[in-house]
């Protein structure tokens, strides 16, 4: 093939593979435009303008992955996930605009934050990690990962508020939170109150 018709090919083969890729970049830069108004409109109140919400008792959701976060609040907006705080914030949007707000929450910055009793989070270090394998507790990092990072398909927890994890693993173990517990009941189940705790510190403390 003489130089030129190569040159024209490998172009054209920059073009095919480019294109999709500036079609996929508008299409996200156009749902995080419609996710910031969403979360500047109602929930910037509780989870912050950049999903690092300041009340421990509402999730940070800053690096959550957009999948997850698509699904649990279409489980909010059915009532398969019940919380009276979420359910009326979930109303009126469409399944796009989930979308778009797990986009917008999965690109934003995720920070460290200290813990306030290291030794508690250095004993859920281990439970994080190894598990409990005396009680039958499985390593947490097996599912979530070492940095509790998640994955697209699996929650990140990495940083998240103590207060909102332990919270969350009561109602798995009680089986209040329901909508996808099936897993997590099984686990939640075998943890002692300072395993959840310490648990719960060592979590907050990963970024
Ligand atoms: C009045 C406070 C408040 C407002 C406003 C609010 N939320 Fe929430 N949000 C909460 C609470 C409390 C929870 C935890 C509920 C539970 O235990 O299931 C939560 C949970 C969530 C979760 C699940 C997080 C996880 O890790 O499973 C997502 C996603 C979420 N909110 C997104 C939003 C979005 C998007 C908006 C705006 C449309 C919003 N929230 C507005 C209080 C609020
Ligand atoms: C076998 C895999 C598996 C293991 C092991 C596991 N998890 Fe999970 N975890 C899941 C799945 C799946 C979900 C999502 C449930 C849903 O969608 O409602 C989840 C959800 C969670 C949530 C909710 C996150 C949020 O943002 O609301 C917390 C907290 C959690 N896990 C903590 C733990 C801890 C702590 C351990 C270790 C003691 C652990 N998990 C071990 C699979 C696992």
């Amino acid at each position: 093939m003489p130089l030129s018709a190569t040159c024209r090919l490998l172009t054209c083969l920059a073009l095919l593979a480019g294109l999709p890729v500036a079609a996929s970049a508008q299409a996200l830069a156009a749902d995080i435009q419609r996710a910031e108004e969403i979360v500047m409109g109602k929930c910037f109140i509780c989870h912050g303008a950049e999903g690092e919400s300041s009340s421990p008792v509402f999730p940070r959701l800053a690096g959550q992955h957009a999948a997850y976060v698509a699904r649990q609040l279409a489980d909010y907006q059915s009532g398969r996930r019940k919380s009276s705080a979420m359910q009326p914030m979930v109303e009126g949007l469409s399944a796009a605009d989930f979308t778009a707000l797990g986009r917008f929450f999965e690109t934003r910055e995720v920070h460290l934050h200290p813990v306030d009793d290291p030794e508690l989070a250095q004993m859920g270090r281990f439970i994080y990690q190894r598990g409990n394998p005396y009680s039958g507790v499985p390593s947490c990092a097996s599912c979530h990962g070492a940095g509790g990072q998640g994955t697209p398909n699996l929650p990140r927890l990495a940083g998240q508020h103590a207060q909102y994890t332990e919270r969350q693993l009561r109602a798995f173990n009680l089986r209040e939170r329901n909508n996808d517990n099936a897993v997590m009941h099984t686990v939640a189940v075998k943890l002692t109150e300072l395993e959840l705790k310490a648990v719960s510190s060592y979590i907050s403390s990963l970024k």
